[in-house]
Order: C-alpha cells, then structure tokens, then sequence
C-alpha cells in the first residue's frame, strides 16, 4: 500500500478505469464515493454535487478525510459515470452521457421500467427518453448476470426490490408458489435520503414503526416486471406494503405465498426442499446467502451480503421467506459497483468483499 496521489491511501494497480459520481451529496452518491476509493481498478476522477459545488468531498463528508477530490457543477470524462440523482433529474443528466457513448450505471428508478406508461404512471412524469427503457439492463446481477456485461446503460434496482426478488426469485421460476404474493418490508430512514421531511425527524420517527404507500409504492410495478419474468410471463398478483423502522440502514422483507399442491410434499421436510431449491438457485452467488436461521439487518450492515432464509408454515401451507440487505449497498451503490465489475471484467467482488459491521 503507498500513497496514490490526492486521493491518499490506495494500493496501484496496473489497470485503472476512470469513474464520476453525479450527485456525491446524497447517501447513496456518498456511499459510492467510499466503495470506489477502495477499490482496487477504479480511480475517482470528479463528482458532481449542485449545493456542494467547490468544497472538497472530505470537508463535506469528515468520514471521507482521505479524498481529496474537489466537487464540481458537472459532469466531465470517464470510462464510467454513475448518477445518484432523484428521478427525473437523473435522465435527463444520462442521456447525454449515454449518447457520448459513456456507460453508465443509473442509481434512480428512471432506466428499471420497461415500460413507459407504468413509468408515468408510478412517477408523475414522462420519460424523456423511453427509447433507452429497452436498451438499459436491470442491474440485478443475479438475474441479468450476462446481460450486463455487454451494458452500456445499467439502471441500478430499487432497495426494496432488490430484497423482495432475491427473496422470491426462486420459488417463482421454480413454480412452487402460487401467483397470489405478498411482501412486508421495512427499511431504515436513510432509504428516504438526506433531505430533511417532518416524516423523518428524529422525534417523530424514533421509538415509533409505521406502514406508508399502502396505495401502492413506486417500487412494486418493478418487483412484478422482474418476478413476472421469473415465472416465464405469467402474471402475479402482488401486494407490497413498506414499512419506516427507526434505525439508519437495512430493509428486512417478510414475503408469503401458499405452495402450489404436489410441487412441495407433505411432511416435515417441506422446509427443507424449499431450502433446497433456493441453495441450488443461488450456489454460484458471491453476495446471496440461503441461512439457517431467519436473519437480522445488522446482519449485512455495511456490506454487499443479501441473507435468505426460506422456510414453510407447515399449518397453512405458507412459503415464508425472509430476506435482508443494507440499503445504501446491495440496494445501491454496492451493487451499482457489483455492476460496474461485470461491466469491466473485474473479479466480480472487487471492492465489496468486507463482511459485515457488528454489532
Ligand atoms: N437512499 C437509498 O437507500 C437508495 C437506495 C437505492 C436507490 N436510491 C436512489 O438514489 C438516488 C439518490 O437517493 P439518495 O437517497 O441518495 O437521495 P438524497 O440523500 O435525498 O440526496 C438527494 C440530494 O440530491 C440533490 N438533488 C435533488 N434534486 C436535484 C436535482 N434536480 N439536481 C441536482 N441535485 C439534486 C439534493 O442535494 P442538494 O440540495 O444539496 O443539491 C438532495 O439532497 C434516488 O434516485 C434514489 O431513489 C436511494
């Protein structure tokens, strides 16, 4: 390890791409910074940030001492930029880069539907530019792993989704669930960002849990697009209700549906053949753990690990899974960087295998 110039302490590499960060400001542009500082390839070369403009990223984020990087009004050159803006704003700073021929991985929901009309409907506005929505790949590596590859506009899933379909994925292809699926989700506050709302004060979220989005939530149409998938494009019928948990990171999701009759035996090894088909789906996976036991957030806190936990409800004949993540990394910019290996050819954990924070 040696110093590597105004970045500070990163060890030299003979290859290395170059990466912007657009919108540093926010958590998930923020946890993205810190990733790729350590990453191996990956050189930091600018980060844009609208109200941060001029100050350097390691006065603005203290935790960050070490990067030295000046943030700039916009975006300049790189091998691969990644934009951490809300959606809207955030294709409408894509699209140039994608017509420049810069791939780009897009943390917001703007490139993750395909299909223009549910986007205006679940988002309130129209897409600049639904001719990309076929083009971009969803940046879910354990479902699109070779289609993302070859990407040059990689749309980032939600935080939410990316816990609700690893945690259903494999019952689905598999047909032992029946299409009627809900899913409970609850997320720490930083999966509502930085910016401050009354629903997110301290003194009225600490201490309390509530349900939100019982209407529907912008992040279903996504779980059903890519479930439906799964199940070769018959259609499911699913319920999603998040939850506001008092705690920084992490969504658990508790998601249900009944066994389909003679797919599942009877007796006390239905968990257990559950439990197997999710440890074949995901054999190969370097960030999916099937576990024995049902999992806590802190779990995975700080790192790209998603935890599954299968099990059946012998009375009801229930699949019961529970699944878990960090938010800000598995449900973004860690996976955002899990995307950006593939994209490059990079061992696929580079720069994301630490383990978990605990407690
Ligand atoms: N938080 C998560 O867990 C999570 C997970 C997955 C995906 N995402 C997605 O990641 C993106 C960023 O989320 P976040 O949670 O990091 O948000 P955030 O912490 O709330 O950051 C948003 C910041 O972006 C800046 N901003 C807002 N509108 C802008 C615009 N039109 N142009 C330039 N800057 C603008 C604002 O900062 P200034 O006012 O200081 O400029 C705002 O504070 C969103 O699309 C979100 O859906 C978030």
């Amino acid at each position: 390890m040696h110093l590597s110039g105004e970045s500070g302490y990163k060890k030299k590499t003979m290859r290395q791409i170059k990466v912007g960060i657009i919108n540093v400001s926010g958590y998930a542009g923020v946890e993205l910074a810190r990733l790729i500082h350590q990453h191996e390839y990956a050189e930091l070369c600018w980060v844009t940030g609208r109200s941060m403009a001029g100050r350097k990223v390691g006065d603005m984020f203290p935790h960050l001492f070490d990067i030295k990087l000046a943030i700039d009004a916009e975006p300049g050159d790189a091998d691969v930029v990644f934009s951490a803006l809300p959606h809207k704003a955030s294709a409408e700073v894509v699209l140039p880069l994608v017509r420049r021929g810069i791939r780009t991985i897009d943390i917001s929901a703007d490139f993750r539907l395909k299909n223009s009309e549910e986007y205006t409907k679940w988002y309130g506005v129209t897409h600049l530019c639904p001719e990309l929505l076929q083009e971009a790949v969803y940046g879910l590596p354990e479902l699109h792993r070779a289609q993302i590859k070859s990407a040059h506009l990689v749309a980032n899933p939600g935080c939410y989704p990316t816990s609700a379909i690893l945690a259903l994925a494999p019952a689905v292809k598999e047909g032992i669930i029946q299409p009627d699926i809900i899913v409970d989700s609850k997320s720490g506050v930083s999966g509502a960002g930085r910016s401050l709302s009354v629903a997110t004060h301290y003194s009225e979220e600490n201490e309390s849990v509530s349900a939100y989005a019982l209407a529907g939530h912008r992040h279903l149409p996504e779980i059903v697009q890519e479930l439906e998938t799964q199940s070769g494009g018959s259609s499911l019928s699913v319920t999603f209700i998040p939850h506001l948990v008092p705690m920084t990171r992490g969504i658990l999701s508790t998601c249900y549906a009944s066994l389909v009759d003679g797919r599942v035996k009877d007796g006390k090894t239905m968990a257990e053949q559950v439990r197997q088909v999710y440890s074949d789906f995901y054999r190969e996976e370097p960030f999916v753990r099937v576990v024995d036991a049902s999992p806590k957030t802190k779990y995975t806190w700080g790192s790209n690990f998603c935890l599954v936990y299968p099990t059946v409800d012998d009375r009801t004949r229930r699949l019961v899974v529970v699944s878990c993540i960090d938010n800000l990394v598995k449900g973004a910019a860690g996976q955002a960087i899990q995307n950006m290996n593939l994209m490059f050819g990079f061992p696929e954990d580079t720069g994301l295998n630490s383990l978990p924070i605990f407690p």
